[in-house]
């Protein structure tokens, strides 16, 4: 077993440790102990049905019996994170006499994660939470950086709040029942941690790819631990987004709008995210920030964490779409570029017509590449 990796997030607002590796499940009574430095908790677990048939057995033998957790379940699905849910949530912590004392455990992926922290900040005006993330979504990506909310009809994530957790509890061990498609599209935040501020992770990335993708936990703790650094880092810097942590979006502007486009059901949210680097790669391209040589380079490392599937959209139409997901500073696109491998800039001057024609070659790759595969 490789040992624990942690990584501190030290943000103007809070001060936290992210613990990486396996085997983390089996003490998590003992570490949450220390969380509270001997003060009682009551520990409130949520999760989803799903995931508890798998865990519970492991969870619960971690606490004794009388400290056991009270689960609370939300059914798994993007749909069910929406404030009817939190409400609901608020008041089975109220039924069962949740008061500051609570410590609730968001024990699931981002979907869970993200609904788990929302709540926390808002019952009884904020109450402690820690995450344990169960999706490699989660473990390098959402579970970090205190961003918490939830969907409404208008939108993903238009409600919400900034509360980061006390702890997160990252056990590589809980990857071995995710379905391999959630890994790769996981692990394609990795890639981009990797490519826009730590080539080190990228080389990683690429030299372990079959022990990666087969789940080995030395491998895959090393690289979970290097991409929470990535974000960790930034958000350090720039816990609200007002500069270096639109970095983190790279992929995104056109990954949302492939999302949006494809009704959030076609694909996974980092394959989504993988075609909408490829679109940013050759953005990069075409300004020459990057070499021909740097853009294979890249683009191979995203395409090797697939197969990544085919969708039906036009590069107008996704264009269109980044309006709705334009993040503006006095009107103006924020669009992040990469100048080698291992870091990238924030630009405000693309254009829609740049952003048409990258979009444009993203999707004639994509017809090339899934060429014998049936289209839904
Ligand atoms: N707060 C942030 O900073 C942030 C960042 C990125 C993404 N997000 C949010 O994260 C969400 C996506 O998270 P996700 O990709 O983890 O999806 P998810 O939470 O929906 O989980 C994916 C699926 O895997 C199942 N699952 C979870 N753990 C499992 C395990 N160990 N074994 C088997 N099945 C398991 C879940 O039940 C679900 O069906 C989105 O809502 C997104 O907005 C938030
Ligand atoms: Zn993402």
């Amino acid at each position: 077993m490789p040992p624990i990796k942690i990584i501190r997030l030290a943000a103007a607002s809070a001060t936290y440790d992210i613990h990486v590796g396996g085997g983390l499940l089996g003490s998590l009574h003992a570490r949450l102990q220390r969380l509270a430095r001997g003060k009682p908790y009551r520990p409130f677990l949520i999760t989803s049905p799903n995931i508890w048939k798998l865990w519970a057995e492991e969870v619960r033998s971690s606490f004794p019996e009388a400290q056991s957790p009270t689960v609370l379940f939300v059914p798994a699905g993007e749909k069910y994170k929406r404030m009817a849910t939190v409400e609901a949530l608020a008041e089975q912590l109220a039924e069962a006499g949740a008061d500051r004392d609570a410590l609730l455990l968001a024990f699931g992926g981002g979907v869970i994660g993200d609904i788990t922290g929302f709540l926390a900040a808002i019952y009884m005006r904020g109450v402690p939470y820690v995450q344990i993330p169960t999706t490699l979504l989660a473990q390098v990506d959402s579970s970090v950086g205190g961003k918490t909310g939830v969907n409404l009809a208008a939108g993903k994530n238009l409600v919400g709040a900034f509360h980061h957790p006390r702890a997160v509890f990252a056990d590589t061990d809980l990857l071995r029942t995710l379905p391999p498609a959630e890994l790769n599209a996981g692990l394609q935040e990795s890639i981009k941690a990797g490519i826009i501020r730590d080539a080190k992770l990228f080389r990683l990335l690429e030299q372990q790819q079959e022990e990666i993708r087969a789940g080995d936990p030395v491998a895959l703790t090393r690289v979970i631990a290097a991409s929470i650094q990535v974000k960790a880092g930034v958000v350090a810097q720039d816990e609200r987004e007002s500069s270096l942590r639109m970095i983190l979006n790279f992929g995104h502007t056109l990954g949302h709008a492939i999302e949006a486009a494809t009704g959030y059901s076609k694909l996974l949210h980092g394959e989504a995210v993988a075609w909408g680097s490829i679109a940013a790669l050759y953005v990069a391209f075409s300004r020459n920030r990057i070499t021909g040589k740097e853009f294979a380079r890249m683009a191979n490392l995203i395409l090797a964490y697939g197969p990544l599937p085919r969708f039906r959209a036009s590069a107008q139409q996704l264009v269109d779409l980044t309006a709705a997901d334009k993040k503006t500073r006095s009107g103006r696109r924020a669009f992040i570029l990469p100048t080698c491998v291992g870091h990238a800039e924030v630009v405000f001057d693309a254009t829609d017509a740049e952003l048409l024609q990258a979009a444009d070659a993203m999707l004639s790759d994509m017809k090339r590449l899934t060429k014998h595969k049936v289209a839904s």
